[in-house]
């Protein structure tokens, strides 16, 4: 099929990009490189610059007829969503509504969303499925809630079908080393923690050791998106043959501390990761685990790289070049 994927030279949007194309789609990348990197980009794609902000950039790319759109071109940081909510409100929901307007004004037919575990907010239970209560506690999560609510209309009105896919912790680097991007200023606890490895930060936070945890630190489902690149095309697949909408989560099922982590990049890497214990984040729970089930019922989905060796050793992969 032919593939638009927007934000496909992004950290997970690159990794979904090699695997169409290793399943034989024909890809282009339209990516404004805000957050996407060159050394993401697969060589084998088509690259449009643009922007989703700018409906006349969406109108020049759709010139060439695409049959689904994948979208990763969205801001993901939980906390700086709680800070400047206009930010995420402009490429979040505007951006999201342009692409889903020229989904629509060009006829493509499947749409594939990069949503969140954040969606559903605090948990009322453990491990989350996809009928958990949706209360996002950030507005990076009630953004994602709010896209999947448009995609119900447009799927309804318009005939288009769409994929939610909801990720835990996505986490890890492409295990064939195709991709060597680092993330710019990233806010995620893995690339952080990698990032004092390597000396590009001196030390890190860890945002609060009295959780009811075994360590007291928090636990997070993380999925490599290796993984989750599978997921995608699997997802696509079910669009196409079934023309039904899909509604899963995407994680590993197995959770893991802030110090299991930090004490595994130390393994891996034979690096000294500093770091002082501060207090808790706000909004942040102790435990949060998925059940992907239906994933794998759905779209015969297992996670097979998401252990915590393979995530950290395939991020020092790429970390350990930028060793200081
Ligand atoms: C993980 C754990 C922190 C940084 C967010 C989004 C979610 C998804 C993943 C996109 C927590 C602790 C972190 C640090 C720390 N994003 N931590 N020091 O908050 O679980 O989820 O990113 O889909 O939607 O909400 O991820 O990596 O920020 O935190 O101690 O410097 O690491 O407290 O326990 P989170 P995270």
């Amino acid at each position: 099929m032919k593939i638009l994927v927007a934000g496909g030279a992004g950290y997970i949007g690159s990794h979904v990009v090699f695997e169409l194309i290793d399943q034989g789609h024909d890809v282009t990348i339209f990516d404004d490189m805000s957050l996407g990197s060159e050394k993401n980009i697969d060589p084998r794609a088509n690259f449009v610059k643009g922007s989703t902000m700018a409906e006349s950039d969406l109108d020049s790319v759709c010139q060439d007829r695409f049959d689904c759109m994948l979208h990763f071109a969205a801001w993901k940081a939980a906390g700086e969503s709680m800070t400047n909510p206009g930010k995420y409100a402009k490429n979040n929901l505007n951006g999201t509504i342009n692409l889903i307007n020229a989904c629509d004004k060009y006829d493509i037919e499947y749409f594939v969303f990069s949503s969140s575990a954040a969606v559903y907010g605090m948990p009322e239970y453990l491990p989350l499925d996809e009928m958990h209560p949706l209360n996002p506690g950030n507005y990076y999560g009630a953004t994602k809630l709010m896209v999947e609510k448009n995609l119900e209309w447009f799927s309804e009105l318009k005939g288009m079908k769409y994929a939610s896919l909801r990720y835990f912790n996505a986490a890890g680097y492409d295990v064939q080393g195709r991709i060597t991007g680092l993330e710019k200023n990233p806010q995620n606890l893995i690339p952080i923690t990698m990032e004092v490895a390597c000396g590009i930060k001196d030390d890190m936070k860890v945002f609060g050791n009295d959780y009811s945890t075994e360590d007291g630190t928090g636990v997070r489902d993380y999925i490599h998106v290796n993984d989750l690149a599978v997921a995608h095309v699997n997802a696509l697949d079910y669009l196409v043959n079934n023309n039904k909408d899909l509604l899963v989560n995407l994680g590993a099922g197995k959770g893991h501390s802030v110090l299991s982590v930090i004490e595994k990049t130390e393994e891996v890497t034979g690096k000294a990761v500093q770091f002082e214990v501060v207090d808790r984040r706000n909004g942040d729970p102790d435990t949060i685990i998925s059940i992907s089930e239906l994933a794998n019922d759905l779209i015969n989905w297992t996670p097979i790289h998401s252990d915590l060796d393979t995530l950290i050793r395939s991020t020092w992969q790429v970390y350990k070049e930028y060793v200081r």
